[in-house]
């Protein structure tokens, strides 16, 4: 398998075809789509704009307007992006139309490949899943960041996901993206809430009053990997285990 790694959204894909991008934003549109499915979503739409998002609300009255800016619910959405609002009986049998600041802008900006939603609390399933699913084939590892720059806990989540890859029976290739997040990865004594609390992004959600969102986002796990296939916009189910 070759893997490589984007460290922000400004980045350019790599050159060539991809088989498949892991969208990463640990904080906290990843973590809380795949909360979203452990706890029973039908269905993730993610959009870029809020002018997207009002639109695509106006032709699905059924489904839950979801997303942040500035880390806080958007005016008139029924909720935000904390995992913590993600729960059963909020989100059970729900269509969910989601826009945040960069992770649903992430989601869109690889449209023309098959993307999986990947953050610590799926690590486990999401790494089976590439292993099951992309054996020899090129992944590509993108990280959110802030505002187009890195982000250190994306990136650190990024690492995980090599360092669990090269320690299984794949071989792996990595690109220079791929190494630097295993070195933060490595520096950071393989411990997510070290990457999470001491991120900037990390320290910005604890001043707004959502540091539990950074414990909850900071737990390694084997939730589901929800996944877009190619050329689709809409999350439709979730592979691994969704309990
Ligand atoms: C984003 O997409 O930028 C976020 O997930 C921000 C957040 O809500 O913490």
């Amino acid at each position: 398998m070759k893997v490589s790694v984007s460290l922000s959204l400004a980045e350019a894909p790599p050159n060539g075809a991809l088989s498949c991008v892991v969208a990463i934003d640990v904080l906290r549109a990843s973590t809380s789509i795949v909360t979203a499915f452990r706890n029973g979503c039908l269905e993730v739409v993610p959009v870029a704009t809020l002018d997207d998002a009002w639109r695509v609300a106006a032709s699905r009255p059924d489904a839950l307007l979801c997303g942040e800016r500035m880390g806080k619910r958007v005016d008139g959405f029924d909720l935000g992006n904390s995992p913590l609002e993600y729960s059963p009986e909020v989100v059970s049998g729900r269509t969910l139309i989601m826009s945040t600041t960069n992770g649903t802008v992430l989601l869109r900006k690889y449209d023309e490949f098959e993307r999986v939603v990947g953050c610590f609390a799926n690590l486990h399933s999401l790494v089976q899943w590439l292993l099951e699913h992309y054996k020899g084939c090129d992944v590509h590892l993108a990280c959110a960041g802030k505002l187009e720059r890195p982000g250190l806990e994306d990136i650190a989540c990024a690492g995980a996901i090599v360092a669990m890859l090269r320690r299984s029976q794949e071989s792996v290739e990595c690109d220079d993206g791929a190494l630097v997040a295993l070195s933060v990865w490595e520096h950071l004594d393989e411990d997510p809430a070290k990457a999470v609390f001491s991120s900037s992004h990390g320290e910005y959600l604890c001043s707004i009053g959502h540091k539990d969102d950074l414990k909850y986002c900071s737990v390694i796990g084997e939730g589901p990997v929800p996944c877009i296939p190619v050329g689709t916009t809409a999350i439709r189910g979730a592979g691994g285990d969704v309990n």
